[in-house]
C-alpha cells in the first residue's frame, strides 16, 4: 500500500460543536491513495512538544485532492489542532494501515459512536460509488446530545442512508446505547461495520456474531508511529495472539479479536 509524507496546507477549519472540528487539508498523494477506514499520522506541532504524532482516521476526501479529519479535544495535542487556522501547514503521513472490507452488494449497517463516526463518513461515500442505491441500508449514530450529533445525521441523510439516532442525554432520537437500535434490523443486514468506543463494539460484535452477521471493527488503541515499528499499539487477538493495530488494523474483523480485553 503507497504511503506519503506531506506538508498539507489546512484550508478549512469548521466548529461542529463544543470541543468538536474538522480539518479540511490540501494532501493530493494521501487523498489519492486513501481507503475507507486507514488514517493519518499528524504532527500537531512542529516544536518537540508534543513529540509524537496523533493518528485520526480519513473522515472524508474531497474533490482537488483534499483530506478531511473530525476530532474531539481531548488533550494536548487536539487542543493544538483546535488552534490552527487556514494556511497553517500540518506534516500527515498516510494513508495508514488496513482499512474496510468494500462489496456493495450487501444490505448494510454502519454503528458509529462519538468520534467513530468519522471513519464511516467516508465509508458510507465510497459505498455509493458501487452506483448502488442506499435506501435499504442503516447508520446508526450515537452521541452524546442533539448538538453534538445532529450535522453528522444530516450528512448520512442527504447521502440516502436510513439514519437512526440515539443520545446519552435523550436530546435526540434514542435515549440509550446506539447499539440497542441494531436488535431490529440485524436479521436483515447482511453486514455490520463500526467504529466507537472498545464496549460499543464489543456489543455490536457479540450480536452479530449470535445473528452469524459479517462484522468489521475499526480499533483504536494508544499509537506512537502507527507504522509498526514501536510495537506499542498491541490488543490481544481472538487467538491469544497479539495484533499490531496499526498495521493489521485499525479494521478487523469482529472474530478475529478478543473481546474480553
Ligand atoms: C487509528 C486511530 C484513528 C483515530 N481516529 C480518530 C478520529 O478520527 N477522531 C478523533 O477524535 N480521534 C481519533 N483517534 C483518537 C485520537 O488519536 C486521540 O484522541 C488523540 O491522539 C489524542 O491526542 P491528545 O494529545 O489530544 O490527547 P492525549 O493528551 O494524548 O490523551 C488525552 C486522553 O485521551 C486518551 N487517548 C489518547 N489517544 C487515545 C487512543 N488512541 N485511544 C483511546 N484513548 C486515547 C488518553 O489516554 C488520555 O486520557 C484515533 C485513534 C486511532 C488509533
Ligand atoms: S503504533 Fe507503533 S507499532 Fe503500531
Amino acid at each position: 500500500m503507497p504511503e506519503f509524507q506531506e506538508k498539507a496546507p489546512l484550508l478549512q477549519k469548521e466548529a461542529i460543536a463544543p470541543g468538536i472540528f474538522r480539518l479540511t487539508m490540501h494532501a493530493p498523494e494521501i487523498a489519492g491513495a486513501a481507503h475507507p477506514g486507514q488514517f493519518v499520522m499528524v504532527q500537531v506541532d512542529t516544536s518537540m512538544d508534543p513529540l509524537l504524532r496523533r493518528p485520526f482516521s480519513v473522515h472524508q476526501v474531497t474533490s482537488g485532492g483534499n483530506i478531511q479529519i473530525l476530532f474531539k479535544v481531548v488533550g494536548q495535542g487536539t487542543a493544538r489542532l483546535a488552534r490552527l487556522t487556514p494556511g497553517d501547514q500540518l506534516d500527515c503521513i498516510g494513508p495508514l494501515g488496513r482499512g474496510f472490507f468494500l462489496d456493495r452488494r450487501d444490505r448494510l449497517c454502519l454503528i458509529g459512536g462519538g468520534m467513530g463516526i468519522a471513519p464511516l463518513y467516508f465509508l458510507a461515500k465510497r459505498l455509493l460509488q458501487t452506483g448502488e442505491s442506499p435506501g435499504d441500508d442503516y447508520v446508526f449514530l450515537g452521541g452524546r446530545s442533539r448538538e453534538e450529533i445532529s450535522l453528522f445525521a444530516a450528512e448520512f441523510f442527504d447521502l440516502g442512508y436510513t439514519v437512526k439516532v440515539s443520545t446519552d442525554d435523550g436530546s435526540m432520537g434514542h435515549h440509550g446505547f446506539v447499539t440497542d437500535l441494531l436488535g431490529p434490523v440485524l436479521p436483515d443486514m447482511e453486514r455490520v461495520y463500526t467504529c466507537g468506543p472498545f464496549p460499543m463494539m464489543r456489543i455490536a460484535a457479540q450480536k452479530c456474531g449470535q445473528a452469524a452477521v459479517f462484522c468489521q471493527v475499526s480499533l483504536e488503541t494508544h499509537m506512537a508511529c502507527g507504522l509498526g515499528a514501536c510495537l506499542g499499539c498491541t490488543l490481544t487477538g481472538a487467538d491469544g495472539r497479539y495484533i499490531h493495530v496499526c498495521r493489521q488494523g485499525p479494521v478487523f474483523d469482529a472474530e478475529e479479536v478478543a473481546w474480553t480485553t
